[in-house]
């Protein structure tokens, strides 16, 4: 969203009960967590997560964090390894996020996923955060909230700084007291470290008992290959800027193309055709399209997001 006004919100029931409505209706909120202060939308809705790739100007579509109020709503949407259970059990609420195993009937938008079937999720601590939580009542995709590239938000005016006019609130909680990312551990499997954070390795590896196998990312616009694995590419071969399906081709349309097997967006809108990508990917594996067009996709706005995922999925592999 773009131009619109952004009203600072208290941090109280009257502010929390805004802020939960405009969620409800798939607008982005910004709102304080001990870490940084997030950028927050339904993370059921895709249409609003794809708001959020707008407003940060994301170029990739970096699979995002799912906030939830306990660990026994965050069992809800993921299958919790032993060692996910002891980790959860001792640091959450807190900068801690774990990457499990998505449940297959969670509805959380596979724009929050990027189609993987993992899912990160995080308990935080701050009060505001875990009240805007309970007065929404739903779990909440958030990435930091700054336009992408800059520095992540450690107070409101920090926020409004950046994203003033591109998102619809910022519920004003003060200054975080961590003012860096949680820390990331993937726990799908054997624990492994994917992003040094709020709260420290030690304590973790003595809460498991081990040390345990570092696999850190590439920063917030990685354009390193070790993305690339991480991310999820349909099976068929990919051909991009295509105007017309070739014979044994599927295409995946955009716009007001003729012969589109599926389309992104039939009226050429990029938030739309984002918040269709990786359902549509799903689709065409479930299809078992083993030669894919695709449309061309204007390079401005999402489209760059679009594309960058596009050209990943066309990467030789
Ligand atoms: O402290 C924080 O974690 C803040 C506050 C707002 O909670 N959020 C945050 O979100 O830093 P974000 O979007 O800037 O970082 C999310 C990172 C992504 O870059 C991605 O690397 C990782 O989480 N991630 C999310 N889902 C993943 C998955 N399924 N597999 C691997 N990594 C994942
Ligand atoms: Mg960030």
């Amino acid at each position: 969203m773009t131009n619109c006004d952004t009203v600072t919100l208290s941090p109280d029931g009257f502010g929390l009960t805004k802020a939960a409505q405009v969620l409800g209706r798939g607008g982005l909120v910004a709102f304080p967590t001990e870490t940084v202060y997030g950028l927050g939308a339904d993370a059921r809705n895709s249409q609003a997560v794809a708001a959020i790739y707008a407003a940060k100007g994301r170029p990739s579509f970096n699979p995002l964090i799912v906030h939830l109020p306990d660990l026994t709503t965050a069992r809800q949407f993921c299958d919790f390894t032993k060692d996910a259970e002891v980790l959860a059990q001792a640091f959450w609420p807190g900068a801690l996020t774990l990457v499990l195993p998505l449940r297959p009937d969670a509805g959380i938008s596979t724009l929050v996923t990027a189609g993987l079937n993992t899912l990160a999720v995080r308990v935080p601590s701050h009060p505001v955060a875990r009240d805007l939580l309970q007065a929404f009542g739903g779990p909440i995709a958030a990435p930091s909230a700054n336009p992408s590239g800059r520095v992540s938000p450690t107070t409101a005016a920090h926020v409004l700084a950046g994203l003033s006019g591109r998102i619809d609130a910022v519920v004003d909680g003060g200054a975080c007291d961590v003012g860096v990312e949680s820390t990331i551990i993937g726990c799908a499997g054997e624990p492994v470290l994917y992003r040094a954070g709020g709260l420290p390795l030690e304590a973790i590896e003595a809460a498991l008992g081990r040390p345990i196998r570092s696999e850190l990312e590439a920063g917030e616009n990685p354009s390193a290959p070790g993305q690339l694995a991480s991310h999820y590419a349909p099976m068929g071969r990919v051909r991009l800027n295509a105007h017309r399906a070739e014979d044994g081709e599927v295409l995946l349309g955009f716009g007001a193309v003729e012969g589109a097997h599926l389309n992104l967006s039939p009226s050429g809108d990029l938030t739309e055709a984002a918040a269709r990508l990786f359902d549509c990917l799903h689709l065409l594996d479930a299809m078992t399209a083993e030669r894919i067009a695709v449309s061309p996709i204007p390079d401005h706005g999402l489209g760059r997001a679009i594309n960058d995922r596009l050209r990943r999925a066309a990467a030789p592999r």
